[in-house]
C-alpha cells in the first residue's frame, strides 16, 4: 500500500465544505504574510483513520494572535501569555497557537514554553499519532508531515510516545494513554508501557485540576469503562485511590447509566459518581479534595454517600411514597440514580425507582397564594400546609383541586 502524504482528499471528503475552505484560506493568508500554517493533533489523526472530528488545531510558523486577528470575523479569545487564540468561524472553533518549543522545569511542572519551530512543535507532544501535521499554505496545501513515525503507528494501532522522559516530564499522559489505546483499540507499544510503569509514581506531580481534567475526558469518551479497567489494571487507578477498582462490576453499572440516563443529567458526572459509589466517606473526601471536584460534582459524590447510608430505611416496603418521597427530595439526582443503580438492596432501589419515576414530579395544585386566599396566615404555616397537601397527593388520597381544598379546610379547622 502506497503510504498517503496528501491528505487533500480527506480533507475534502471528510470535513464540511466551510471547514474545509477556511482552512485553504487561513493558508492563503499566512502564506500572504510570509508564514507557514499547519493542520496538528487529533483531528490529523482522525482524518486518517477516518473518525469524525471536527476539532480544528491550527499552528504556524510565526504570530498566532495577529493570523488570527486577521482570521477572525466573530469572536476571539487570546491568551498573550501562550500566544494562542481561539476564534469562532462560523459555527466552528479554530485553535490557533504559535508553534513553540517547551522545557519542563520540573516533573509535572507546566511547561516554559519559546518560539519554535514546527519540528519543535510537534516533538513536545504526547504521542507520534498526535504528533503528524498538515501543510496548509498553497504551495504544498494537503502535504502529510510526519517526522516521529505517526502514520507506521496509526497503521500499527500503537501509541507510542516521542521520547523516553515524556511522562515524566507530564504524567497526565499516562492517563491519555490509556484513554486512546482504549477509545482507538490499539496498545500502548511496549517500550512505551515499560516507560509508563516506570513513571507511575509521577502522578503524584501533577495537579488535581489535571488529573481531574483527564478523568472528565474518560467520561466523556463512549465506553469509559474501558479506560478504567485498564487504568485499574496498570495500577494508575490505584494512584487515584487505592480502593478504586475498574471492575466488570463497574463496567455494568456504566452500561446501564447509559440505558437509563434521564433528561438533564449529565452522563459524566454519574460515572464519576459510580466510581466513587463504594468509597467510605473519608476516602470519598479525600478524592474530592485531591482532584478539586467543583462544588456540584463534590455534591453529587457526597449526596450518593448520603443515600447509599440510607438505603437500610428506603428498603422498607412498607413506605408510604411521601415517606419514600422526603427521603430522597433534595438529593441531586445523579446521586439518586446512582444508588438506584447500584444500591446492595433490590427493596429500597424499587422505592428509589418509583421515587424518579413517579413521585418527584409530583406537585400540588393549589399554591401558597390560593392557601392564602384561603385564610392561611403568610408565614410557616404556608408551608406546613403546601407539605399536607404535597403528602396528600403523593400518598394518593387527595386526586382533584377540590379535595385539596377540603384537606386544607379541615386544617384551618383544627389550627
Ligand atoms: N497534548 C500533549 N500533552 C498533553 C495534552 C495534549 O502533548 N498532556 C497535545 C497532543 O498532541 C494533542 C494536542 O495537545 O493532540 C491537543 O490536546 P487535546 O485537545 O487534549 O487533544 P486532541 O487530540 O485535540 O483531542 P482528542 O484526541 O481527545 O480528540
Amino acid at each position: 500500500m502506497t503510504p498517503i502524504t496528501n491528505l487533500t482528499d480527506l480533507i475534502n471528503q471528510r470535513l464540511p465544505a466551510e471547514l474545509a475552505g477556511f482552512m485553504k484560506s487561513a493558508g492563503n493568508m499566512a502564506a500572504n504574510g510570509g508564514e507557514k500554517l499547519y493542520l496538528v493533533g487529533g483531528l490529523v489523526r482522525d482524518l486518517l483513520l477516518g473518525e469524525a472530528n471536527l476539532d480544528v488545531d491550527l499552528v504556524v510558523e510565526g504570530d498566532a494572535v495577529t493570523l488570527a486577528r486577521r482570521l477572525s470575523t466573530g469572536n476571539i479569545t487570546i491568551h498573550h501569555r501562550f500566544n494562542t487564540a481561539k476564534l469562532q468561524w462560523r459555527k466552528w472553533t479554530v485553535d490557533l497557537t504559535s508553534a513553540r518549543s517547551e522545557i519542563y522545569p520540573r516533573p509535572g511542572a507546566l511547561p516554559s514554553v519559546k518560539p519554535g519551530k514546527l519540528a519543535d512543535d510537534l516533538f513536545r507532544r504526547d504521542f507520534t499519532i498526535n504528533a503528524m501535521a498538515v501543510a496548509l499554505v498553497p504551495q504544498s496545501y494537503g502535504q502529510l508531515i510526519d517526522l516521529y513515525g505517526g502514520l507506521y503507528d496509526l497503521e500499527r494501532r500503537f501509541v507510542r510516545i516521542l521520547h523516553p522522559i515524556s511522562f515524566t516530564d507530564d504524567a497526565s499522559r499516562i492517563w491519555r494513554a490509556v484513554r486512546y489505546e482504549q477509545r482507538l483499540d490499539f496498545q500502548i507499544e511496549l517500550e512505551t508501557l515499560r516507560l509508563l510503569q516506570r513513571d507511575i509514581p509521577m502522578l503524584d506531580n501533577i495537579s488535581g485540576d489535571r488529573v481531574r481534567y483527564e478523568l472528565e475526558c474518560i467520561c466523556n469518551e463512549q465506553l469509559p469503562e474501558k479506560a478504567f479497567k485498564r487504568a485499574g489494571e496498570l495500577g494508575v487507578l490505584a494512584k487515584l485511590h487505592p480502593s478504586l477498582s475498574g471492575n466488570g462490576w463497574l463496567a455494568d453499572m456504566f452500561d446501564q447509566a447509559r440505558r437509563i440516563s434521564l433528561s438533564g443529567q449529565k452522563l459524566a458526572d454519574l460515572y464519576l459518581a459510580l466510581l466513587a459509589y463504594r468509597l467510605p466517606d473519608i476516602d470519598r473526601e479525600q478524592l474530592v479534595s485531591c482532584l478539586r471536584l467543583p462544588r456540584a460534582l463534590a455534591r453529587i459524590l457526597r449526596d450518593a454517600g448520603s443515600i447509599r447510608a440510607r438505603l437500610g430505611e428506603l428498603a422498607n416496603t412498607k413506605l408510604r411514597p411521601s415517606q419514600i418521597y422526603h427521603l430522597l427530595h433534595g438529593y441531586s439526582s445523579e446521586a439518586v440514580t446512582a444508588n438506584l443503580l447500584a444500591g446492595d438492596l433490590p427493596p429500597a432501589r424499587r422505592n428509589i425507582q418509583l421515587y424518579l419515576e413517579e413521585l418527584r414530579s409530583v406537585k400540588p395544585v393549589l399554591a401558597g397564594h390560593d392557601l392564602i386566599d384561603m385564610g392561611v396566615t403568610p408565614g410557616p404555616g404556608i408551608g406546613e400546609a403546601l407539605k399536607l397537601i404535597l403528602d396528600a397527593r403523593l400518598d394518593g388520597t387527595v386526586k382533584t383541586r377540590r379535595d385539596e381544598e377540603r384537606l386544607v379546610g379541615e386544617w384551618l379547622a383544627t389550627n
